[in-house]
């Protein structure tokens, strides 16, 4: 048993000598070593041939260089990868790996194209903070804390603090812009917003939305619906109608609410348009005198409109997507549908 013994600290320093470079040489040392008729396997054979008393203490060592053997190897495992060798076997005139171009997420190719069309109009852009004061978000304009208009909205309110919560609208930025008191305003929020709704086709407990402000003096209902008109043709081109129907928010009178034709199912009905061939794409109206002077501004001298549509809905319609959970899934299949697209 000596003998074997001896020979085994006579392995043990040729593996701490081991310094392989390449995977084949790691290989060569594994066939020695650990492979099926290696010398590991070889030398738990031998055990039979020692003495039963001496059993125990060959096991120990048997077990410690075996565990030596397969350490050294694990060391140097990385090289199986080609890693360290890598340089010997390069085609330095292979051309590279090409680097794979993104594509835009839908909503912001139609929040920049929305946002292109009102630039045209002479719009700049400002945005606020996700996390609002109920003022901002309500109470500025005209939703005092009891109005029943709040529940068109169910609100995400942050918990450690009753006045805090996601704001439900960027209406929250055009009150903020109005406070600043430079007027005229001419303005686009675009931003994302939050309402505690059930996730479904249609709706989502977040989504995108793009709100305008113009406040000047003599600013009409006809300069409110000319914009609009000006924008949905832009936007979807020709092929579709749209109505404008009176509508009721707190913080416009008087209200509208503007419909097209559903681009989808082209009128005929569809989960979409809830098969009344009509979708509705935004809220509008002319800013309450109430809003005004909450912010500062003299209602006798200014007046003018606002309004409101979710990025969501144009580009459902835009793409003839049918499904708004889509957008946050994060499918690679559906993202790169959109490449190309500016
Ligand atoms: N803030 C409204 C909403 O989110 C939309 C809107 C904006 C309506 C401006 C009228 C005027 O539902």
């Amino acid at each position: 048993m000596e003998q074997i013994v001896q020979q085994i600290e006579a392995y043990k320093q040729e593996i701490a000598a081991f310094q392989p470079k390449t995977a084949e040489e790691l290989e060569q040392y594994r066939i020695k070593f650990l492979g099926t008729k290696g010398l590991v396997k070889a030398l738990f054979g031998e055990m039979k041939s020692v003495p039963n008393e001496q059993k125990k203490e060959f096991g120990q060592v048997l077990n410690s260089f075996k565990l030596l053997a397969e350490g050294r190897y694990e060391e140097f495992e990385h090289l199986k990868n080609g890693a360290a060798d890598a340089s010997a076997h390069q085609d330095l005139t292979l051309p590279g790996e090409p680097h794979r171009l993104g594509t835009r997420h839908p909503i912001s190719i139609v929040r920049n194209k929305a946002i292109r069309i009102f630039e045209r109009l002479g719009f700049t852009i400002a945005e606020g903070p996700e996390i609002e004061n109920d003022w901002h978000n309500f109470t500025a304009l005209n939703l005092d804390e009891n109005h029943p208009a709040r529940d068109m909205q169910d609100t995400f309110y942050v918990h450690n603090n009753p006045d805090w919560l996601l704001r439900t609208h960027t209406s929250s930025v055009q009150v903020r812009v109005m406070e600043e008191g430079k007027l005229p305003i001419r303005i686009i929020c675009p931003g994302r917003v939050y309402r505690n709704e059930t996730i479904s086709a249609r709706a989502h407990c977040f989504f995108h939305q793009i709100e305008g402000l113009y406040i000047a003096e003599n600013v009409s209902f006809a300069d409110l619906k000319q914009t609009l008109y000006y924008f949905v043709q832009e936007f979807f081109g020709e092929n579709f109608k749209v109505r404008f129907r009176p509508s009721f928010f707190p913080f416009t009178e008087p209200s509208a609410e503007m419909d097209i034709s559903c681009l989808i199912c082209g009128g005929e009905g569809c989960n979409v348009c809830k098969h009344t061939g009509w979708v509705e794409i935004l809220g509008c109206g002319m800013v309450h005198p109430q809003v005004l002077e909450n912010c500062g501004i003299d209602s006798k001298k200014y007046t003018g409109f606002a309004f409101g549509m979710g990025i969501e809905r144009l580009t459902m319609l835009k793409y003839q997507i049918k499904d708004l959970r889509l957008f946050s899934e994060n499918d690679l299949r559906f993202l790169k549908q959109f490449q190309g697209a500016v």
